[in-house]
């Protein structure tokens, strides 16, 4: 019951369990964040855009790379807004940082406006998938990258390592194949993939022409 609670938030966090949910991601996604965020080259002036930024833990890691560039959050849980609010506050003061509520489809961004957009243990849970990644297209300027991270990733070692949550949620683990063949047809190039095989993460990164 607790469990099935606690995980059906990782959906649209809200209430008591949202915020049980919402801390457990800050902390349990971190190492998984660090890991991917290594794989994109991140310069100090970038304007930077975290979709599905939950608690925030992502934009405040951002925050520390960007030295006079930007960081803004997106996600459409009040409640993520809320959290990621609080915990980015400093960097919101001093302007780093803006957290806004909004979909994935419907970035409230004009076109070419980011040099890089990461979206952590988020992509699982977008309605229109391939639409939602064009979006990201547009907001991103020519030449910016996308960075997905994964831990919900299939295994032919594993076959059964998703089944529980997926079906809880109903969504599915992404696939290398599946992933680089939706990035291509939403018009992105130069897809690489990359894993960590002690834990199965993998990310991805793929470029605006
Ligand atoms: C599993 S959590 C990951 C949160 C955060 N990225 C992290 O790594 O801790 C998924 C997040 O994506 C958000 N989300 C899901 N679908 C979304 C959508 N269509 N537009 C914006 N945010 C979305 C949820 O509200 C939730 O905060």
């Amino acid at each position: 019951m607790k469990y099935r609670k606690l995980v059906e938030n990782a959906v649209r966090p809200q209430g008591f369990w949202g915020k049980l949910m919402i801390r457990s991601m800050n902390k349990g996604h971190s190492e998984l964040t660090d890991w991917a965020l290594v794989h994109i080259k991140i310069n100090r002036d970038d304007n930077v855009l975290d979709v599905g930024c939950g608690g925030g833990k992502t934009v405040s890691k951002l925050c520390e790379k960007v030295g006079n560039g930007k960081v803004f959050g997106v996600d459409y849980s009040e409640l993520c807004v809320e959290k990621s609010k609080k915990l980015n506050k400093n960097n919101i003061m001093c302007a780093k940082a803006t957290i806004l509520q909004g979909s994935v489809s419907a970035l409230p961004f004009e076109e070419n406006k980011f040099d890089i957009v990461t979206a952590v243990e988020t992509y699982y849970f977008w309605q229109d998938k391939l639409n939602d990644l064009k979006e990201i297209y547009r907001v991103l300027k020519p030449c910016g990258k996308l960075l997905l991270v994964f831990e919900m990733v299939t295994s032919e070692e594993k076959p059964h390592k998703w089944d529980k949550v997926e079906n809880l949620l109903g969504i599915k683990a992404v696939s290398k194949e599946d992933i680089t063949d939706i990035l291509l047809h939403a018009g992105y190039q130069n897809i690489r993939t990359y894993s960590k095989s002690s834990t199965g993460w993998m990310c991805v990164t793929a470029e605006k022409e």
